[in-house]
Parts: C-alpha cells; sequence; structure tokens
C-alpha cells in the first residue's frame, strides 16, 4: 500500500504547520512505513481513510498523539552530551550567582524544554541537587520540564526506568537517587521522590504563538529539537525563547545544532552554549 501524493501531502503540510517538523518528499517512504502500523491499530482499509480519521475531531483526539509519536524523535539519555553539565556547574551555575547572588528570595529556574521521557531534567535535578548541596549558602531551584507528546511526558513523570538506562549514572548518584524495583525478572528503577518533586512537568508546543510562561527562566536546555525543523522555524522558537529567558540567562543547544546567522541577542560563550545579552 503507498501513501499518495495528496495524503502525503495533506500530512506533511499538517505536521509542518502544527509541529515544525520538515517533511520533505524524501521521507514519504520512512512515513508509509511507520503510519501502516497505525492503520492496523486503528483498523483502517487505506492511508487516505487514515486522513479522513486523523483530521477529524474524534481523531485530533485519539491520534494526533500516536501521529506525533511517528514523526517525532523522543531519543534521549541519562548524561547526555555530559560537557554540558560539566560547563553547568563549572562556568554557568557561578557566573549567575556571582551577578545574581543567593538568599535574594527567588529559586533559579531551569527549563528542559523538548524533556522526552525525562532523562534529562532528572539528570539536571541530579547535577542541580548535587551542586546545592555543596554551596555553603545552598542553591535554591526549580526545573520545568516541557514536551509535545503527552506519551513521553506520562513516563517521564512516572520516573521509572529499565536498569540498562542507567548505565552513565555515577555508582554514588545511583545510591543516592534511585530506588531499585523488586522484581528482578523485570529489573526497573525509580526516581526518588525528594528529586521528582524538584521537576515540574507540562505540554507545551514550540510552535504555539505564546507559551504561558509566567516567569522568566535563567537557564535554557533545547538540546536535540531543532534539528527537526527548518531554518525559519528555528529562529522563530529562539526568538521566543529569548523573551523568557532573563537577562545574562543561558542557552544550551544540542551538539550539532547551531544558532549562526540568526538575529537574536544571543551571544556564543562556547560551541553550544549562548548568552542572551544583558540588556
Ligand atoms: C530527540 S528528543 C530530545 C530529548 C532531550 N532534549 C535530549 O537531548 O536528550 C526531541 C524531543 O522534542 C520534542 N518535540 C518535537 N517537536 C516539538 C514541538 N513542536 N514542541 C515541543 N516539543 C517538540 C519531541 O517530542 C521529543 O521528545
Amino acid at each position: 500500500m503507498t501513501l499518495a501524493t495528496k495524503d502525503f501531502q495533506r500530512l506533511s503540510s499538517f505536521i509542518y504547520n502544527e509541529l515544525g517538523i520538515k517533511m520533505p518528499d524524501s521521507k514519504r517512504t520512512m512515513l508509509t512505513g511507520r503510519l501502516a502500523k497505525r492503520l492496523r491499530a486503528n483498523e483502517l482499509e487505506s492511508f487516505t481513510d487514515y486522513c479522513d480519521f486523523v483530521f477529524s475531531p474524534e481523531g485530533q483526539e485519539r491520534e494526533l498523539v500516536h501521529l506525533l509519536d511517528v514523526v517525532t524523535t523522543n531519543k534521549t539519555d541519562f548524561f547526555r552530551e555530559p560537557v554540558h553539565y560539566e560547563q553547568l556547574v563549572q562556568k554557568v551555575l557561578p557566573t549567575l550567582i556571582r551577578e545574581n547572588g543567593l538568599n535574594t528570595g527567588r529559586k533559579y529556574r531551569i527549563w528542559s524544554a523538548g524533556c522526552s521521557t525525562g532523562e534529562e531534567p532528572y539528570t539536571l535535578s541530579m547535577v542541580l541537587s548535587e551542586y546545592a548541596a555543596r554551596q555553603p549558602a545552598g542553591f535554591p531551584f526549580e526545573i520545568l520540564a516541557t514536551d509535545i507528546s503527552t506519551r513521553v511526558l506520562d513516563v517521564a513523570r512516572r520516573g521509572v526506568y529499565p536498569e540498562t538506562r542507567i548505565e552513565p549514572i555515577a555508582q554514588g548518584l545511583r545510591r543516592k537517587y534511585l530506588l531499585r524495583g523488586k522484581d528482578r525478572s523485570n529489573p526497573e528503577v525509580r526516581i526518588v521522590p525528594e528529586l521528582r518533586s524538584l521537576v515540574k512537568f507540562g505540554r507545551l508546543n514550540f510552535m504555539d504563538r505564546e507559551f504561558g510562561l509566567n516567569d522568566p527562566l535563567d537557564v535554557i536546555f533545547c538540546r536535540n529539537v531543532i534539528i527537526y525543523f527548518d531554518k525559519p522555524t528555528q529562529e522563530q522558537l529562539m526568538v521566543k525563547f529569548c523573551r523568557h529567558l532573563r537577562p545574562g540567562g543561558f542557552l544550551f543547544v544540542g551538539h550539532s545544532e547551531s544558532l549562526q546567522g540568526y538575529d537574536v541577542p544571543l551571544v556564543q560563550v562556547a560551541p553550544t552554549i549562548y548568552r542572551k545579552a544583558k540588556s
């Protein structure tokens, strides 16, 4: 069964407009393969039926989340691109504290934007908790973690992972922040409640005009997300991030991502780390 040009165009323009994800004709075979499973799951006969369903009110409610999973990549890891966490602790946090102080009555706010199944915000939560414990005056912080996919957010909120996923986490941190499940036939770990309570999860689509975030952020991690967007969409997203970033705040992007050439008030301070101008 093939995905006819008309149906592919309906889907690809919807995916681009709603998610910002480019879906050129070269992706048609990939999309056909992945959607075949959704056809079977919905007991539909053709891709045209699938399109009619997914664009219907019922489909928007029931099927959109699956279409999202088909087109997005949720790959993530604990301590992915570990150099970022070192730079956060060694350079970024000391700079923020030096310039803004502690005990100002407010918490530093860190955003994991495009958090997938939660490994990134929980890594941040471990790293920042360790940092806070080492500071004589502590380090008050809160973490916001958002994604467009309700499926990955459910996994993230639960905070339960197969033991095979925790390899990048140092032994000392595992002992402190992970609880082992009792079922040895299905070895799993759970993030301790104290760490989970430091992270607030929410659904947010980067294509929305307004993000509905009230307080400004000190640090944004948006890694391995913009790679799926075309350049105008990337630039528009950076403009929105700048609105929410405190002057002097930092933005981290993935190691294969760059903001070069974008008209935004960000200065590069390391290969994938940017800082918002102070005024
Ligand atoms: C590859 S994961 C990156 C996870 C994590 N930041 C990391 O680097 O390991 C990309 C995430 O971006 C999310 N995403 C894609 N398009 C989005 C959009 N328009 N709005 C919000 N999140 C989006 C996907 O659902 C996915 O979970």
